[in-house]
This record gives C-alpha cells, sequence and structure tokens, in this order.
C-alpha cells in the first residue's frame, strides 16, 4: 500500500472544511485503510481527510495512543462533538500537517463524540483522557483549523515567520 502525500500548512486546502459522507461503499473503506495506513507509518495518532487533501467528514485516530506494540486504529465518520466539560492543557501538541512544531493548547478536559463506523453504525466515544484530545484535534482539521490557531498569536507568528522564511530559503 503507498503513503497518502500529506499537506502541510500553509496549504489552503487545510483551510477549507469537509462535507459530511453520504454513503458508505468500497471507494470509502479502501480510502479509510489508506489512511490508516498513512498515519501508522507516519508515527501518527490521528489524521482527518482534509490533510490528504479529501474533504469528507473522516477521521482515522489511533485507540493505542500511539503505542507501537499496541496499535489500535479505528475511524469516525462524520464525527461530531456533542458533549464537553472542563478544560486542560495539551501539553507538547504536535501534527503531521505543521511539521517541526509542538506547542501547548488549551483543549476540553473530556468529550463526548459520536459518529458512525466504517460500517455505518452509530458510535458514541466518551473520553477524558488523551484520546479526548486527539478526537478534538482531528475534528478541528474537519472544520480548517489546526493547532496553531489555538496558541498564543505571539508563538503562533513566530511559527509563521519560521514557515515563511523556510519557504524562501528552499525557493
Ligand atoms: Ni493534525
Amino acid at each position: 500500500m503507498d503513503k497518502l502525500k500529506i499537506l502541510t500548512y500553509p496549504e489552503p486546502f487545510l483551510r477549507q472544511s469537509a462535507k459530511d459522507v453520504e454513503n458508505i461503499d468500497g471507494d470509502l473503506q479502501k480510502l479509510i485503510d489508506r489512511m490508516t495506513f498513512t498515519m501508522c507509518e507516519s508515527q501518527g495518532v490521528g489524521l482527518a481527510s482534509m490533510q490528504i487533501g479529501v474533504d469528507k467528514n473522516l477521521i482515522v485516530f489511533d485507540r493505542g495512543l500511539g503505542d507501537k506494540e499496541k496499535r489500535e486504529p479505528d475511524v469516525l465518520i462524520n464525527p461530531k462533538i456533542v458533549a464537553s466539560e472542563g478544560s486542560l492543557l495539551s501539553e507538547n501538541e504536535g501534527c503531521l500537517s505543521v511539521p517541526d512544531f509542538r506547542a501547548d493548547v488549551k483543549r476540553y478536559a473530556a468529550v463526548a463524540v459520536e459518529g458512525v463506523d466504517r460500517e455505518g453504525k452509530p458510535v458514541r466515544i466518551e473520553r477524558d483522557d488523551f484520546l479526548a484530545v486527539i478526537l478534538q484535534h482531528e475534528i478541528d482539521h474537519l472544520r480548517g483549523t489546526l493547532f496553531i490557531d489555538r496558541i498564543s498569536s505571539l508563538k503562533r507568528q513566530l511559527y509563521k515567520r519560521r514557515v515563511k522564511k523556510q519557504m524562501r530559503q528552499h525557493g
């Protein structure tokens, strides 16, 4: 299987919103498999369709929370945060679309997320651990939001300046 190309900031497509998946067919399941493969190969704990240039409301994530020995990839189609509680600082958050940058991000401490699985069956996930942060991060991608939008403007400006400099250097 080939790894899909992951779009990186400042690619404009990452700023668009995904559209709800209307029917789950073989093509969609192939896409899910390739996204799962790409996430695992990239050592990621989550991947949203927007990151690979597809505007479908769809995320894959690792219930094993990045433990290479205990990978447990899963998918949520049309995911939605239906309840949230508290807040925490997600330390050192990163993103495959924002390479070489990490920052602390304010997130809900607990979320309930609803969607459907790859067979179209309704799923509800309630978590108050690292997976709660992963789900919020990936669902953000489906609305065109990156974690750098949720950090201080000073830190964001530093990152943006660095990317601009790199782009100049690499023509
Ligand atoms: Ni991300």
